[in-house]
């Protein structure tokens, strides 16, 4: 596996096809941060519009900040899990009283913020801010484990941060942003779940479960 070439075809193939999406226009840590959290349990096409109401009515941290949590309520109607955007709110006012404003640019105190766990802390990480780390979800899993054949249950809490170890190594230090937003978009428009279109992967000489045909069988995935 040459995994230089992996990369380049990775972050070449965002390039060239990412979706205009209005999070990825100007994307400040406030911006990917909103974005992740509303994308957590919801699809992208429901996002959108409900990304652009929030923007125009909490434009700034100390807009989210100064808000009424009723008011913010309001905006978030109808995406559902209340909870986000409750701690969203909590974590944006620690950052406009302890740091200004500024969201953190270190994993150790974005981990601390109420709802922003590893991937939110590592999607914000290398999106706004281009550090190498990784942002690892089911999505990420299902393509590097794919890509690499690495058998791992998927389903079991402890194999995220596997995932963590190997894409630690092999992430881009040039376009972090790009490598891991790559592999998010892979995984929604090519690498799906049921019937990944691997005629269309950028990926697929360097596919391990292509080439063992294997990309219906892995991930692995237990169900309880
Ligand atoms: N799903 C979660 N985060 C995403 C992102 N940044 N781009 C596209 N899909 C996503």
């Amino acid at each position: 596996l040459d995994i230089q070439a992996f990369k380049t075809d990775l972050i070449q193939w965002f390039k060239e096809v990412h979706r205009n999406l209005p999070w990825r226009h100007d994307p400040t840590p406030y911006h990917v941060w909103v974005s992740e959290i509303m994308l957590q349990q919801t699809k992208v096409d429901t996002v959108i519009p409900y990304y652009h109401r929030f923007m125009e009515k909490f434009p700034t941290p100390e807009a989210l900040a100064k808000a009424d949590e009723q008011d913010v309520l309001k905006v978030w109607e109808g995406l559902g899990y209340y909870s986000r955007a409750r701690n969203l709110q909590t974590a944006v006012r620690e950052v406009v009283e302890e740091y200004n404003g500024k969201v953190p640019d270190n994993p150790k105190e974005l981990g601390k913020l109420k709802g922003v766990g590893p991937y939110t802390k590592g999607a914000i990480l290398s999106i706004a801010f281009q550090e190498p780390i990784p942002a690892v979800d089911g999505n990420v899993m299902r393509v590097i484990s794919r890509i690499l054949r690495i058998e791992e249950d998927i389903a079991k809490a402890k194999t995220r941060k596997i995932f963590e170890g190997i894409i630690t190594e092999i992430i881009s230090q040039h376009d972090p942003s790009s490598f891991n937003q790559g592999l998010m978009e892979l995984g929604a428009l090519v690498c799906k779940p049921k019937n990944p279109v691997c005629h269309e992967c950028p990926l697929q000489v360097h596919c391990q479960a292509y080439k063992h045909d294997l990309q219906q069988t892995l991930p692995i995935k237990s169900t309880s």
